[in-house]
């Protein structure tokens, strides 16, 4: 069995997504994750659709959770560690993600949740914020892509609303990692033209346990 990846926190890359998230809000990474890892987080997601394991995504939290395909239409599963030996890589570098924003921006972040998300052919995400109206404890998204050759006509862009109107589009290529601060960055997923993969999560603070 291979080893867990060890990154460390001085990691050139970890160190300029801190230091991006701390200046602007936001970082895009290509490469974030080795393309053999990315490609065998690409299988994993694609043999829980192939067993049915995927579920259309809902929108809101707990008991108000409902799935409307006019507002999202991805079809996604949460991962667990010791489910898949690429989920627990991702993990392990996600945790050291985690440490190093913690050490630079003093965030408190305590836990990353992430979960698979495949977007059929058409579907999208309308534009929206990460955080819950009854839960501001997602204080980071960060979005990896698992899809191989994709082009710029595929569609698909995740389109960031940044400061003084400013739009970015990130193509939804393997292996490039986008993080944002999940209250601040407006965001939606454009129709995208052919299957859409990616590995969507969210740095967590501890909650308050007055709800
Ligand atoms: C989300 C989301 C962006 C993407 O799942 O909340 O905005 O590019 N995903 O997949
Ligand atoms: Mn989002």
């Amino acid at each position: 069995m291979m080893r867990a990846m060890h990154i460390s926190l001085e990691h050139p890359m970890l160190a300029a997504v801190v230091d991006d998230l701390a200046t602007h809000g936001w970082s895009q990474q290509a490469l974030f994750v080795p393309g053999e890892l990315v490609r065998a987080l690409a299988t994993e997601c694609r043999r829980r659709d192939a067993e049915g394991q995927l579920n259309p995504a809902g929108v809101g939290r707990g008991v108000a959770q409902e799935v409307r395909e006019a507002i999202r239409g991805d079809q996604i599963e949460w991962i667990d560690p010791g489910q898949a030996e690429a989920c627990d890589r991702y993990l392990d570098v996600m945790d050291q993600l985690r440490l190093a924003i913690n050490q630079g921006l003093f965030l408190g972040l305590e836990d990353f949740e992430c979960h698979f998300a495949l977007y059929p052919p058409g579907a999208f995400y309308r534009r929206h914020l990460d955080r819950f109206r009854d839960d501001d404890r997602r204080m980071v998204s960060a979005v990896l892509y698992l899809n191989e050759n994709w082009q710029p006509q595929d569609g698909g862009q995740l389109r960031m609303f940044l400061a003084d109107d400013v739009v970015h589009d990130v193509q939804p290529v393997a292996g490039t990692l986008v993080i944002f601060l999940s209250g601040e960055v407006p965001h939606e997923v454009l129709p995208a033209g052919r299957e859409r993969l990616s590995l969507t999560g969210w740095f967590r603070r501890r909650g308050s346990d007055l709800f």
